[in-house]
């Protein structure tokens, strides 16, 4: 495995593959490395001949007062962790990444990119849009991996390589959970053992409202259920449970039927958590 930090390194690295026409296999992170994410270049073998996964924590993503600077930066034990799983980490700087006097293109989530994610987190999704549509630029891949975990960032990806990279397939990978349920996060690591058991609730409420509705409830109340189950929890506080349509991202209710997406985005113990659940009505 091969550890570059330019654009030049990386294209240097590439250079044999792109000639022998090799389907290069993206995955895209911020680093902080867990099951989850190795699920995804896992994903990405069957698909690429040659891997290459970015570790960038993305200055453009983080809003103010946001956990920018302390977000874990752990590139060796990353490292440790892809040895075996992928050929190329490509671990740029920022300056390397938005070079200073050369125009990056800034991209524009529309008004999904307002919703959910982006209306506690204004702005995220324009800059999470414009790094992975620069290191798209930069990798120029034939697939790229993401995770169904963040079901908003998926939804925008998807239609901005509609409109903007023909050719570029996306993957999506399942949610890889802690045998408790809990969604592995990079943040995770900020829940002490108490705060992990609380932060169970999260998987919990998805599937009790699966269930109430699957047995008939009406979405709504079914809805209304899961907020007090959050809302019971010590240390807690529930931002948004909300059903979408996942064609639209628009929210369903009542007498709505076919593929739904259940979101939940909460905070426990200050650490901003999310999670999704796909079912049929
Ligand atoms: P990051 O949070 O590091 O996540 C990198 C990728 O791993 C994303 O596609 C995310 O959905 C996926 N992922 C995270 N937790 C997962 C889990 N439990 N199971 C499966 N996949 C999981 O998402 C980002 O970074 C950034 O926004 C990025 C796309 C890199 C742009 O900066």
């Amino acid at each position: 495995m091969l550890l570059v930090h330019t654009v030049a390194e990386l294209d240097e690295a590439l250079a044999t593959a792109r000639a022998a026409g090799l389907r290069i296999g993206f995955v895209p992170t911020m680093g902080a490395l867990h099951a989850g994410h190795l699920s995804l270049v896992d994903l990405a073998t069957s698909y690429s001949d040659v891997i290459v996964v970015s570790i960038f924590v993305n200055p453009k993503q983080f809003g103010a007062g946001e956990d920018f600077d302390r977000y874990p930066r752990t590139l060796d034990a990353d490292c440790a962790l892809l040895e075996g799983q992928a050929d190329i980490v490509f671990a740029p700087s920022v300056e390397e990444v938005y070079p200073a006097g050369q125009p990056v293109t800034e991209r524009h989530a529309g008004p999904v990119g307002e919703l959910f994610e982006g209306q506690s987190r204004p702005g995220h999704f324009d800059g999470m849009l414009t790094v992975v549509g620069r290191l798209f630029e930069i990798v120029r891949p034939d697939i790229a991996v993401f995770g169904q975990k963040d079901a908003q960032q998926v939804f925008l990806v998807e239609a901005m390589v509609e409109e903007s990279f023909s050719g570029l397939r996306i993957i999506v990978g399942d949610t890889v959970r802690e045998a408790s349920g809990l969604a592995m996060s990079s943040r995770n690591r900020y829940l002490n053992g108490e705060q992990s058991d609380i932060a169970e609730i999260l998987a919990i409420t998805l599937a009790t409202v699966d269930r109430l509705i699957q047995d008939g409830m009406e979405p709504d109340t079914a809805l209304s259920i899961g907020e007090e189950l959050i809302a019971g929890e010590p240390e807690t506080k529930l931002d948004y449970l909300a059903l979408v349509d996942p064609r639209t991202f628009t929210r369903v209710g009542n007498g709505y039927t076919g593929e739904a997406l259940l979101l939940v985005a909460a905070r426990v113990g200050g650490i901003r958590l999310i999670d999704n659940h796909r079912f049929d009505i």
